[in-house]
């Protein structure tokens, strides 16, 4: 079943970039070859979209947004709205990322609304999801994951417009990752989920672990049953890293 899913490896620059790293963009076009396997994908800071847009163009390599408003327009000062990350040629935005959760109050409602505008632009929603290092601790790992995905996805999530990143907060940045038995056990209890809820469509969506994805680790976290790619951070930033996690579905 998960062999007939097309994996995507995502990378997330976070609020890192200047114009300068438009080169990194073209180390990873460069560098990419005969195209992949799988999708690769590079979400920019905001400024950096359309520019990114130019240096990809005709490489298969997309181009993602990394969170947006669940409003298409208004007076919301500084935020940016799906249709403009889709206006600006994104195919997809992460919403709910554990940096939002935690860092801009965004509760599990907030990042349904804005997968929900994510869907009415058209973009593809990475959804995230994952646990604090208490909540593991205290053996709550699943139960936490499972009530944000019930109350993060819309009812509308499909196979073709919705993605779920799980992240284990505690393994973001800090070059820990859970074992392959845990990843394993939480994705497999991810896909349950997925499948009890969206009859036909859970059974195909992507599944991406998240969390200090670097080369050294890619091939044996991505080789793990139901983890369908890979968000990746800070390895992102570099186009030998990021190529590096890309290169572990050739071997
Ligand atoms: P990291 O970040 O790869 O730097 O751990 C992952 C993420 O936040 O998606």
């Amino acid at each position: 079943m998960t062999g007939a899913i097309r994996p995507l490896v995502a990378g997330n620059w976070k609020m890192n970039g200047l114009t300068a790293q438009l080169a990194e963009a073209q180390s990873v076009r460069n560098g990419l070859g005969a195209p992949p396997p799988v999708d690769v994908m590079i979400c920019p800071p905001a400024t950096l979209i359309t520019p990114l847009m130019l240096t990809l163009k005709g490489s298969g390599v997309l181009v993602g947004g990394q969170d947006c408003h669940s409003e298409p327009c208004g007076a919301f000062t500084g935020d940016v709205s799906a249709e403009m990350l889709a206006d600006a040629g994104a195919t997809t935005v992460i919403v709910g990322h554990s940096e939002r959760r935690a860092m801009h109050g965004e509760l599990d409602r907030i990042v349904r609304a804005k997968a929900e505008a994510a869907h009415r632009a058209g973009l593809i929603a990475i959804v995230c999801v994952g646990e604090t290092a208490g909540e593991r601790a205290a053996g709550l790992t699943e139960e936490v994951v499972h009530r944000q995905l019930a109350h993060s996805l819309p009812d509308a999530a499909t196979a073709a417009n919705t993605v779920i990143a799980y992240e284990p907060v505690w393994a973001i940045g800090t070059g820990l990752t859970p074992t392959a038995a845990d990843v394993a056990r939480v994705h497999a209890s991810i896909r349950e989920r997925l499948q009890a809820r969206f009859p036909g469509e859970g059974a195909r969506m992507r599944i991406l672990y998240g969390g200090s994805v670097k080369p050294s680790n890619a091939a044996e976290l991505l080789a793990i049953d139901h983890v369908n790619g890979a968000l990746v951070g800070g390895a992102s930033l570099k186009a030998s890293d990021f190529l590096g996690i890309v290169a572990a579905y050739k071997a």
